[in-house]
């Protein structure tokens, strides 16, 4: 059997892309294993989602962003873990971060990178009378939704789109658009 990649995943939140990958690497040719899960918000969704799983998880407070990283890190190495994706995780990693770790961290943003970095993305897209949206999987960097983009997925906005219906119709891609990044950064 080919060994697969000890992987963390950093969370804030609801962590539905999260459960994507759980799911996605129940499967014995996806290329990654979840060995840990990190969250800065001890009441996010997520957190169940590791109970329900049977993965190991951390809570650490990233109010210093200092010490979040320096616990991180820690129980990165002692897992021997060598990739990181970032799911739903609302804070910018610092560069000190990102060498010290030493391997490939990814991250989804809810938009067609280079475009609407950073938050709201589904407010300034509709205001803006964007005919498409979308989302994109891409290498974490220092700056923010800046790295190289590993995949994209675009979505039409009809004329009655809301910000919920947006943000519905392009989470559902990202669920897909996860795993699929995934599989062609290890293929
Ligand atoms: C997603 O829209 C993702 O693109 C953004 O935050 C949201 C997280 O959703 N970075 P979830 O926690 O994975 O459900």
């Amino acid at each position: 059997m080919v060994e697969k990649i000890k992987t963390c995943v950093f969370i804030s939140g609801t962590g539905s892309n999260l459960e994507s990958i759980i799911k996605s690497s129940r499967d014995y040719i996806f290329p990654i294993k979840i060995k840990l899960i990190i969250s800065n918000n001890i009441n996010a969704r997520g957190i169940k989602l590791a109970k329900k799983y049977s993965i190991p998880y951390k809570f650490f407070s990233s109010k210093n962003k200092k010490i979040f990283e320096r616990n991180s890190l820690f129980e990165i190495k002692k897992r021997k873990i060598k990739f990181l994706c970032l799911a739903g995780f609302m804070k910018k990693l610092s560069s000190n971060f990102i060498k010290s770790f030493g391997y490939k961290i990814i991250n989804i943003h809810p938009s067609l990178l280079p475009k609407y970095k950073g938050l709201n993305t589904y407010k300034r897209v509709l205001k803006n009378k964007e005919k498409y949206s979308g989302c994109t999987v891409h290498f974490v960097t220092p700056k923010l939704d800046s790295g190289k983009i590993i995949l994209q997925k675009k979505v039409l906005i009809n004329k009655n789109d809301t910000e919920k219906s947006l943000q519905r119709k392009i989470l559902l891609q990202e669920h897909k658009l996860y795993p699929q990044s995934i599989i062609s950064i290890f293929r």
